[in-house]
């Protein structure tokens, strides 16, 4: 397996990893202020990527606690690392490279797990969550912020080349066994492996070209779309074309764009 995701581990994606990190945080504070995260001093950020949600876990908690950071790439770790020092008094971390199916680490009593679009490039959630619940206390808290209807992204009112852009994302995740629509069998996957799904709610959000959020779809294209034409999942007409029409968008009346549906899952370990 590789240890790079299908999104890739370099500048150009923690960069795009930080601004999505900025435009989502309300909604992952909101998420967090459902759960006992408050209340927990060992915490688990799992597929943690370069970390701005580790540091953000410390802040919510503001309290002493230890964090457990884990992911496979080493860039991201080594960027976690250089920021631990922002960290508050009596705080520490950790870091950890593995696959979070393979997850082995000594301490088996963490209070909190928590993973964002993680599991949907995770290739055997079921194991994923299997090896996560062996590393929490009884009554642990698993909270997860995935994608639950990847495809109902789009570009409306007119637009023709946001499907293909579409299958070619969902078949390059599935090449290197992800799927970006994971987060629907997830409340099943972790009833059958330890868990009680304790809060399900879905995240919708629409964007205008002036708002913040469209910053977010229009950093992913950018960023992705090259890649996907390298790896031959699209043609470079089809990025032209896309980028043609992406551009025009902004100046035509009444669009906007839907994100993809986002699922919130807290889950309480049996
Ligand atoms: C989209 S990023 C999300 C990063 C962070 N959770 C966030 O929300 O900002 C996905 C991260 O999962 C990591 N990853 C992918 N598959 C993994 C696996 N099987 N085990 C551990 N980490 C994995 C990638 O290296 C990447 O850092």
């Amino acid at each position: 397996m590789s240890t790079e995701y299908v999104l890739g581990n370099n500048a150009e994606e923690l960069a795009r990893l930080k601004l999505q990190h900025d435009l989502w945080k309300t909604e992952l504070v909101r998420l967090w202020s459902l759960s006992k995260l408050g209340e927990a001093k060992d915490i688990l950020d799992l597929g943690c990527g370069p970390g701005f949600t580790t540091l953000d876990l410390a802040t919510y908690v503001k309290h002493a606690c230890n964090i457990t950071s884990v992911d496979i790439s080493e860039n991201f770790l080594n960027y976690l690392n250089l920021q631990s020092k922002n960290l508050g008094p009596g705080q520490k971390l950790v870091t950890h490279k593995s696959y979070i199916e393979q997850l082995q680490l000594p301490k088996k009593d963490f209070d909190v797990a928590f993973c964002r679009w993680l599991m949907i490039f995770v290739q055997d959630p079921p194991m994923a969550i299997r090896a996560i619940a062996q590393h929490l206390k009884p009554k642990a808290q698993f909270i997860l912020q995935e994608y639950v209807t990847y495809d109902s992204m789009d570009l409306v009112p007119h637009s023709k080349m946001m499907k293909p852009i579409v299958d070619a994302i969902f078949k390059s995740w599935k090449d290197q066994g992800g799927d970006p629509n994971q987060g629907k069998q997830l409340p099943e996957w972790l009833e059958k492996n330890g868990f009680k799904i304790l809060h399900l709610e879905p995240v919708a959000k629409f964007a205008l070209p002036s708002d913040p959020l469209w910053q977010w779809p229009n950093s992913f294209y950018k960023s992705f779309l090259p890649r996907l034409e390298k790896n031959g999942y699209l043609t470079s007409e089809q990025v032209k074309n896309f980028f043609t029409e992406w551009d025009e968008a902004k100046n035509n009346p009444g669009t906007y764009f839907i994100a993809p549906t986002v699922i919130n899952i807290i889950a309480e370990k049996k």
